[in-house]
């Protein structure tokens, strides 16, 4: 039985800050962000968006009547969470109409922690094969103004429903893991900013692929040749480029033009939206199949992704025929190109922008809020209240 992606479907904030003007105003060269980092467009969470609406949204631009019957498993990965106990996992499940007898909860280890919703929900059905689960990956990534890290912002979520014989992409069961306790980007409870050793954490994400990938080699036989693209996880879209030239090294041509010429489609989306944690392996798979040319059925796709702090994974899957049918790039395409620049102003004022931490009640102009999009509409007597406009 074949265990794999049936739907996938992506969801970012109607703004975003241009990365030439960023440059501009931080007296950085723009090719910095442009090429360097490999940034165009950086989106903007305002207050009414979190991971649990952006993520709700997500799920909501792909379940349809029979998804909400059967999904029984909702998981919900995030470093964004919202609240110490309650799950973001429960709010999805109830602002997307599951049905009743589901399990609901949240994961977490760094950006790895959607990886982790997949590789239960692929146990889940091979138990269950009629079930269905709703995989979430919802992020914003913050390290503040003026800091290093600030071109590789961004928020955003991906959420898939993994089935039984999926229409998209079939899992193969094989993977190769590594855990270790590295100190290069994390978030203490008390703060809304990330702390990050950027360089280590570049090499970190580095010496994870190769140890992950050598270790797959050898459990699987397989090489770069049996792999048609590869996707990673992409905190800036540069990062890709480096992680393809690092397993290319000693690859013959064909292999490395074929896995960079690929990379170009797997980087479009992410490159309009910036970092999205858990969601951007997931972005990058999206873009790949959406942008891309039509694979074959069969083409294997290989995927690697990095939890700071640290876990990494690299796994593979295959594609479905007519997978095309069953993605949506127009929906996907009018979502970032509808979106209103901020001016650098505007961003830096809604960068500052922060929701009460005393108790106090606030509620939330909705004025914005596209009609159908969940939000955060209100904070009461230390209560999250989300509506549905
Ligand atoms: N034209 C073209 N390229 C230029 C340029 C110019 N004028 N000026 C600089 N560059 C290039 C540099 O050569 C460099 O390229 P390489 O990395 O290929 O050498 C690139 O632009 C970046 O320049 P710097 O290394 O000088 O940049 P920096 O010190 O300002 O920081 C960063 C870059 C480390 C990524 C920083 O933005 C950061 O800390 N980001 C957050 C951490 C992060 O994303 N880490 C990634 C791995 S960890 C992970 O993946 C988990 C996660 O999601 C956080």
């Amino acid at each position: 039985m074949n265990i794999g992606i049936d739907k996938i479907g992506f969801y970012t904030p109607d703004q975003y800050v241009d990365m030439e003007k960023l440059a501009e105003i931080r007296g950085v060269d723009p090719a910095k962000y442009t090429i360097g980092i490999g940034q165009e467009k950086m989106a903007v969470a305002p207050l009414h968006e979190d991971a649990v609406s952006m993520g709700a949204n997500a799920a909501l631009s792909i379940l349809d009547g029979e998804d909400r019957e059967k999904i029984d498993l909702v998981l919900f990965g995030t470093e964004s969470g919202v609240d110490h106990s309650k799950s973001g996992a429960v709010w999805v499940h109830h602002l997307t109409g599951i049905q009743e007898n589901a399990c609901s909860f949240e994961l977490k280890q760094a950006c790895y922690g959607a990886t982790a919703g997949i590789k239960m929900a692929m146990g889940h059905i091979a138990l269950n094969p009629d079930s269905k689960v709703l995989v979430i990956g919802a992020d914003i990534a913050k390290y503040g103004l003026n800091t290093t890290g600030e071109p590789t912002q961004g928020a955003g979520a991906v959420a898939m429903v993994l089935s039984s014989d999926p229409h998209i992409f079939a899992l193969d069961n094989d993977s190769a893991a590594l855990t270790k306790d590295i100190s290069d980007f994390w978030r203490p409870l008390y703060s809304d900013f990330a702390f990050v050793d950027g360089k280590y954490s570049n090499e970190s994400y580095l010496s994870f692929l190769k140890a992950v990938w050598g270790v797959y080699k050898e459990k699987t036989q397989r090489d770069l040749k049996d792999f048609e693209a590869l996707c990673f996880h992409l905190p800036y879209t540069k990062m890709a480029k480096k992680a393809i030239l690092t397993l290319t090294e000693e690859a013959n041509e064909e292999d490395a033009e074929r896995l960079m010429s690929h990379y170009q489609n797997s980087i479009v989306y992410n490159k309009q939206v910036g970092n999205v944690y858990t969601g951007a392996l997931y972005l990058s798979l999206l873009s790949l199949l959406e942008q891309g040319p039509e694979l074959k059925e069969g083409s294997r796709i290989g995927l690697f992704s990095y939890g700071s702090g640290a876990v990494g994974e690299f796994f593979s899957g295959v594609v479905q025929a007519d997978y095309k049918h069953y993605i949506n790039k127009e929906n996907n395409e009018s979502l970032l190109n509808t979106r209103r620049e901020l001016t650098t102003d505007e961003y830096e004022a809604i960068s500052e922008k922060a929701l009460p931490k005393d108790g106090s009640n606030i509620e939330i102009n909705n004025d914005q809020v596209v009609e159908g999009r969940a939000y955060l509409a209100a904070i009461q007597d230390n209560l999250r209240k989300y509506a549905i406009k």
